[in-house]
């Protein structure tokens, strides 16, 4: 019995991850579709969160993959998929476009081309989230319609490197690359490597 349980634990894993995926596959459809959002063929592992708002836009290319749990996922500091999309922004996200445990929060506007890969833990944000003004962050109100913010736009082919943060104003040029853990507060040019907090020039990539 001993000999064959690996086989029979693996065996029972294999036909309980086909049949989550399965559900997990419609439950994402479900979430997608009702918070309207155009999209066209997604693989995912797990349940995204997605919430966007009523005059709100969300819009996914062809062959997006999200991954919103271990399985998908095995980097480490897992967390569901988050696309947030406010009143009056957008988030935009190119075709072949692949994210580990990303948040997307998008208060005026979020761009991602093609060919994109987002590791795991990314977030990348458009906004503040709060006024830098102390009187201003005492009241909510006034805190939110206060808060800065400014398009952020991911070019073709880039990749971001696990657990960076990319912030409000930023561009990344295609093919670029951005190192692990890295905070970028600035735009980076096309096809070159990026990496630190905040993060800086490494070097140029050579493209073919
Ligand atoms: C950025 C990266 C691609 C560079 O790889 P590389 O070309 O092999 O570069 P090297 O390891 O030779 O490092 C080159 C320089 O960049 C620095 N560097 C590398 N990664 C860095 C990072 N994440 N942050 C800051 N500096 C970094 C190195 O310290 C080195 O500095 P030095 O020249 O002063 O010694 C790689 O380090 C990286 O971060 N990969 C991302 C992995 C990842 O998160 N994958 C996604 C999983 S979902």
């Amino acid at each position: 019995m001993k000999k064959y349980f690996p086989l029979i634990f693996k065996s029972l894993r294999f036909i309980l991850r086909y049949v989550t995926k399965k559900l997990h596959y419609i439950a994402c459809r479900i979430i997608l579709y009702g918070n309207g959002v155009d999209c066209k063929r997604i693989v995912t592992y797990g349940i995204p969160f997605v919430s966007v708002a009523q005059k709100g836009k969300c819009v996914i290319g062809d062959n997006f993959t999200m991954n919103n749990n271990t399985r998908g996922n095995p980097i480490g500091r897992v967390n569901r998929c988050i696309l947030f999309v406010d009143n009056g922004a957008e988030l935009i996200i190119g075709n072949n476009v692949g994210m580990s445990a990303t948040a997307l929060v998008a208060q005026t506007s979020i761009r991602i081309g093609d060919n994109v890969k987002i590791g795991g833990g990314v977030c990348i944000y458009d906004t503040d989230f709060h006024s830098l003004d102390p009187e201003m962050r005492k009241d909510i109100a006034r805190d939110r319609i206060n808060t800065n913010n400014k398009p952020v736009v991911i070019g073709d082919n880039v990749f971001i490197g696990a657990h960076s943060t990319i912030l409000k104003g930023v561009t990344v040029g295609n093919n670029s690359i951005i190192g692990a853990c890295s905070v970028v507060t600035k735009s980076i040019p096309e096809n070159e490597i990026w990496g630190g907090n905040p993060a800086k020039f490494i070097k140029k990539i050579t493209v073919e």
